[in-house]
């Protein structure tokens, strides 16, 4: 718990409020109100959650100035460069990086659930074949409910940890089977000697016609992207996570709801958003022409995989999204990629930009993901999904951390109501 070593006073009406102000271990200090409304009769105002602290985290911390990104303590740099996937998970969802054997345990176990209950092959095949995988995910991840009964009760600890390791595990064969059946080729089966990345990769591009060789490169460059998206802190998805969660819910369903709010553009649907902006732009030439709209007030267009409520400087996971492209592009011998050149060109602009450079509007993550994705060979359409399966174990740690928190309550958000006071109903003549 957060250590109280000073007060606030809040003075209203002229009586006074002592407000603790709780110390983090790093970051901003935090005016502890819960009991503002009981002693003052008084609510605080603040939609979109721009200076409230929503919950207690020891999992992931963003410094938005400084642009630092720490999972469990340790920087996201060296994470990408010296850890794996599969690690990055288990420190997140444990707290500590493994030893040898904890990680080959873990390893072990995720590998024996990536396997599908054979009856969600029937579910997939009730959806369109031109449904987005981001729906299709939605509604395979909630059905995951109606499969696995054995892993529902939350207040068992063996059941939450089964039910943690079955959606790291699952969600890639989920994403994967929605791909397949967008496309109308058969699903393909998991396979356990390949890791996390390179089994996605041969899930989602081989096909039982022929040999599918993965390319260490590429899964390597997958396994980065998903260690990048692996968590970050308390953003819309991960609070819808949380706040579904609150109420009881089983985690199937929170996860569900927690992709169903990470689709939009505003969230992890920009980086779709962001490749189409960059196709539709199209050539050096025409940027000029985007920019002076994104900073047009009577135009709603943004520069999409630009801002971040957060970052107020680089994002650093699109610093190294940026390397990665490099690195990708290379070795698939993409060269004078037009997309990649509007996007540098469109960055270089924006960062001399005074419009963006005095609202501290910086690439974020979303901004190079949807280059490496489409180089190596997926729709835009599913971007947003492997966003979705890279965030799962993010939260579900959060989910986790949350159930664990004795202080937890529901989630339960008041208001400032501005509507009608009490007024008699009108019978349908005297209206
Ligand atoms: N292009 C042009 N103007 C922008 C942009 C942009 N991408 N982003 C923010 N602004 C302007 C905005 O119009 C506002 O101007 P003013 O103060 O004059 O009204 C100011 O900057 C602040 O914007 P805001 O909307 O109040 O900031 P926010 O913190 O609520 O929004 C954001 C953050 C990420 C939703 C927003 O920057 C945005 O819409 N960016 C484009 C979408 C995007 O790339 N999203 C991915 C975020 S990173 C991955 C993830 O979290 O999933």
């Amino acid at each position: 718990m957060a250590e109280t070593k000073r007060t606030a006073t809040l003075t209203l009406d002229g009586k006074t409020y002592d407000l603790p102000v709780l110390s983090p271990s790093v970051g901003p200090d935090v005016l502890d109100i819960r009991k503002l409304y009981a002693q003052a009769d008084v609510f605080t105002f603040d939609p979109g959650f721009t200076s409230t602290a929503a919950c207690e985290s020891e999992i992931t911390y963003i410094d938005g100035d400084k642009g630092e990104l720490l999972y469990r303590g340790y920087p996201i740099e060296q994470l990408a460069e010296k850890s794996h996937y599969l690690e990055v998970c288990y420190l997140l969802l444990n707290g500590e990086l493994p030893t040898e054997k904890q990680m080959t345990d873990f390893e072990f176990r995720i590998t024996r659930h990536t396997m599908l209950h054979e009856q969600i092959h029937m579910f997939f095949r009730g959806f369109r074949r031109d449904s987005h995988p981001m729906a299709t995910m939605v509604g395979v991840v909630g059905a995951m409910s109606a499969f696995y009964h054995d892993s529902l009760d939350i207040n068992d600890p063996w059941q939450r940890e089964v039910a943690a390791m079955r959606m790291i595990a699952k969600l890639p064969t989920i994403a994967a089977m929605a791909y397949k059946y967008s496309i109308g080729q058969p699903f393909v089966y998991p396979r356990n000697d390949l890791d996390y990345a390179a089994n996605f990769l041969h899930m989602c591009f081989s096909v039982p016609a022929e040999p599918y060789v993965v390319k260490p490169e590429l899964a390597k460059a997958m396994d980065r992207i998903m260690m990048l998206h692996a968590d970050h802190e308390q953003n819309a998805s991960t609070s819808t996570v949380r706040l579904a969660g609150s109420s009881g819910a089983n985690p199937f369903a929170c996860v569900a709801a927690g992709i169903a709010c990470l689709w939009g553009p505003a969230h992890g649907g920009a980086n779709q958003a962001c490749l189409e902006m960059l196709r539709e732009i199209g050539s050096v030439d025409r940027i000029p022409e985007f920019i002076a709209r994104a900073k047009d007030k009577n135009d709603p267009f943004r520069l999409m995989g630009f801002g971040h409520r957060v970052y107020k400087n680089f994002d650093p996971r699109a610093k190294v999204m940026k390397e990665s492209a490099d690195e990708v592009l290379d070795l698939l011998g993409i060269h004078d990629n037009p997309i990649l050149q509007v996007a540098k060109e469109l960055e270089r602009i924006a960062l001399e930009d005074d419009y963006f450079v005095s609202k501290k509007l910086y690439p974020n993550v979303d901004f190079y993901s949807g280059i490496i994705l489409e180089a190596m060979g997926f729709p835009t359409s599913m971007f947003t999904p492997i966003f979705a399966l890279s965030r799962t174990v993010g939260w579900i740690s959060q989910w986790k951390e949350m159930l664990g928190d004795p202080t937890g309550k529901i989630g339960r958000p008041r208001q400032l109501y501005t509507g009608h006071v009490a007024r008699d109903y009108v019978p349908v003549p005297s209206r």
